[in-house]
């Protein structure tokens, strides 16, 4: 591995400048502090996985061993994060060590300390998961589409993988893994790595990821599911039930890998697959290398929900290639992802599609810098999350301020500059991880002075809102729209002739732009006339859904299907964003109510999300 990143380096040199040449000698202290880790990878460093484990449903545990490789700098020790784990047994070149767990913190959980002497090769940590666990999610099969088999998968992003595996937790860390995962012989497993395409007699799955990832990319999921390709290097796992419906939704996804590899390089990973998980699954996707997780919530039956896939797809370039080095850092993951992703959008669907997408994120950057009023801290795009969980500052401006800049960025320096200079961003810094700084110098020197250009990048990183020169995005389809709320609001009455051809942007951009002023009467017209508390797209259905609580309408048993929705999906931004409607319109018991029941059926991250948010005690 050693020798493979010097030659990236050498290779470096030749194409830039090579910022980081210096880091890659061993005894350069090539990582920047990060507070949300108790590794000190500059001492000791992890550089390959092995992970032997079985997966038990009885007792929702997982146990066995992982060892790694390491590297070290003359340490006398090399410490590893965990939290929720019982370490039993650890072992140094084979033979046991007397290891120390430090104090246990609520956010970063246990240094796990192994003394290593300084030729030490490897370290073996024997544990198992305890029912603490923040990354496992262990669904019952009534939780499933099928609901025939359970269910399990992990999530990783930004620091639970401490809790499934002890590891140095830092997205600054790089390892390949290889896995064996032993599972009940019903189900499959699949990780983020090379994954089986059929399922086997005896339960025993292999794994091998060759590409080096950080932790937080390290996934499994495990349940009864199928794979069906899309091309030789795209398909779908779903369970039985879903697969031919997600493969229909999803078959673009080649040609959305390659309108990506047109844009900003060759696609590095070999496999771009995505798994349908149950609804539980608290995101709309997260880019697992090689197996993208996603939320059957996008599965719309017209694919108007797929540039989910677009955005983790562009993730395979920007987060999982280029890598932010801290969690300060989440914009050059997210920021540059939304703007990857409405390329690829563009590239795929055409300006009309990519500019409703960028202004309902427009509209959504919005709504968080007025929520964010009182602390403008945190509308900065780097971020200060030392002494917090990341999970509760990395907020979606690191995803539409982000995009704002680059796409501002853009728009000033030209389209054809800008994508030569991100394809080289990628190409020169493939494998490693980003600072923020660092990446500045490298827009500085690459763009910017290139070019002479002058531009207030400090003001778009450093400082919060939005500065003057920001890029405006239009949408005639969008001021058809709004001129449909207006004539709506004059006439009470909807020309459907108006409505028919509408997409699902379209239709969103609607029912997110009422007036404050609408009237449960005026929403009852809309409904009889569109049926939107029934709407089976699970996007318009939320936004309707936040309109009916604001604005207290209640016909059509709208509330029945609230409550089923909250009960079924645990989206977060789905669940929070109804939940905190019901808090903005003091309605914080009818909330709990709903609340009580549906909790058990989220993922710890949604579950701390709306504790702390409806005050809710355990
Ligand atoms: N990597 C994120 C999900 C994430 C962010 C997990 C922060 C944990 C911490 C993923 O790529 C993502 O951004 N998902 C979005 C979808 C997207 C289309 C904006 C989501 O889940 O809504
Ligand atoms: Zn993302």
């Amino acid at each position: 591995m050693k020798n493979i990143s010097f030659l990236i380096c050498i290779a470096t040199v030749f194409l830039t400048n090579c910022a980081n040449t210096n880091e890659d000698k061993p005894l350069a202290k090539k990582y920047v502090i990060e507070t949300h880790s108790y590794a000190e990878p500059n001492d000791a460093v992890i550089t390959h996985l092995d992970l032997d484990v079985s997966v038990d449903f009885d007792v929702k545990q997982i146990k066995g061993t992982a060892s790694y490789n390491i590297s070290s700098n003359n340490a006398s020790e090399i410490i590893l994060d965990s939290k929720f784990l019982e370490v039993s047994k650890v072992l140094v070149d084979g033979k046991e060590v007397t290891f120390t767990m430090g104090d246990f913190n609520e956010q970063l959980g246990q240094a796990l300390k192994i003394p290593i002497q300084s030729n030490s090769k490897q370290i073996t940590v024997h544990y198992n998961t305890t029912n603490k666990t923040e990354a496992l999610q262990w669904l019952s099969p009534q939780q499933t589409a099928d609901k025939k088999e359970p269910f399990l998968f992990t999530q990783g992003q930004a620091i639970l993988t401490r809790t499934w595996i002890p590891i140095q937790d830092s997205p600054q860390i790089r390892v390949t893994y290889n896995a064996t995962v032993k599972v009940p012989s019903q189900l499959m497993a699949v990780m983020s790595a090379e994954n089986p395409k059929t399922k086997n007699n005896n339960g025993i799955y292999t794994f091998k990821m060759r590409q080096a990832i950080s932790p937080y990319l390290i996934a499994l999921a495990v349940g009864d599911i199928n794979y069906k390709a899309v091309s030789n290097r795209t398909g779908i796992y779903a369970e039985p039930s879903l697969l031919e419906k997600a493969h229909f939704e999803f078959s673009d996804m080649e040609k959305m890998v390659v309108a990506a590899e047109n844009l900003y390089g060759k696609y590095d990973w070999d496999q771009f697959d995505v798994i349908v998980l149950p609804p539980s699954f608290p995101f709309g996707g997260m880019e697992n290398p090689r197996l993208t997780f996603a939320t059957p919530t996008v599965i719309a039956g017209d694919k108007s929900l797929t540039s989910l896939i677009a955005h983790e797809l562009a993730h395979s370039w920007s987060g999982n290639l280029v890598t932010n080095a801290t969690w300060n850092d989440f914009w050059l993951n997210e920021g540059f992802t939304v703007y990857f992703e409405m390329r690829i959008m563009e590239a795929l669907y055409g300006k009309d599609r990519a500019n409703m997408l960028a202004l309902i994120g427009r509209q959504d950057l919005e709504e968080e810098l007025e929520g964010f009023k009182d602390s403008p801290n945190d509308t900065k795009l780097k971020l200060d999350l030392e002494g917090r969980n990341p999970d509760d500052g990395m907020n979606s401006i690191a995803y539409d301020k982000g995009y704002l800049f680059l796409r501002t960025l853009e728009e000033t320096v030209g389209r054809i500059e800008f994508d030569a200079f991100l394809k080289n961003y990628f190409k020169s810094h493939a494998f490693s991880t980003m600072t923020t700084e660092r990446f500045i110098t490298y827009l500085n020197t690459n763009l910017l002075e290139k070019n002479k250009i002058t531009f207030n990048t400090e003001e778009w990183i450093y400082k919060p809102g939005i500065p003057e020169n920001q890029a405006v995005i239009t949408s005639n389809k969008f001021e058809i729209v709004e001129q449909t709320i207006a004539s709506f609001l004059k006439n009470n009455t909807i020309d459907k002739t108006l409505t028919q051809d509408w997409t699902t942007q379209e239709w969103v951009h609607f029912v997110r732009n009422f007036p404050k002023t609408i009237t449960p009467e005026q929403m009852e017209l809309i409904d009889n006339a569109f049926d939107l508390t029934h709407s089976n797209n699970s996007y318009i259905a939320m936004v309707w859904f936040e309109q009916a609580i604001t604005h207290n309408y209640k016909a059509n048993n709208v509330d029945e299907m609230i409550s089923s929705f909250l009960n079924k999906v645990g989206r977060r931004w789905y669940v929070s964003t109804l939940f905190k409607a019901y808090k903005n319109s003091n309605k914080v018991e009818e909330a709990l109510e709903i609340y009580k029941n549906s909790r058990g059926n989220y993922h710890s991250v949604t579950i701390n999300t709306i504790d702390a948010m409806l005050g809710y005690k355990n």
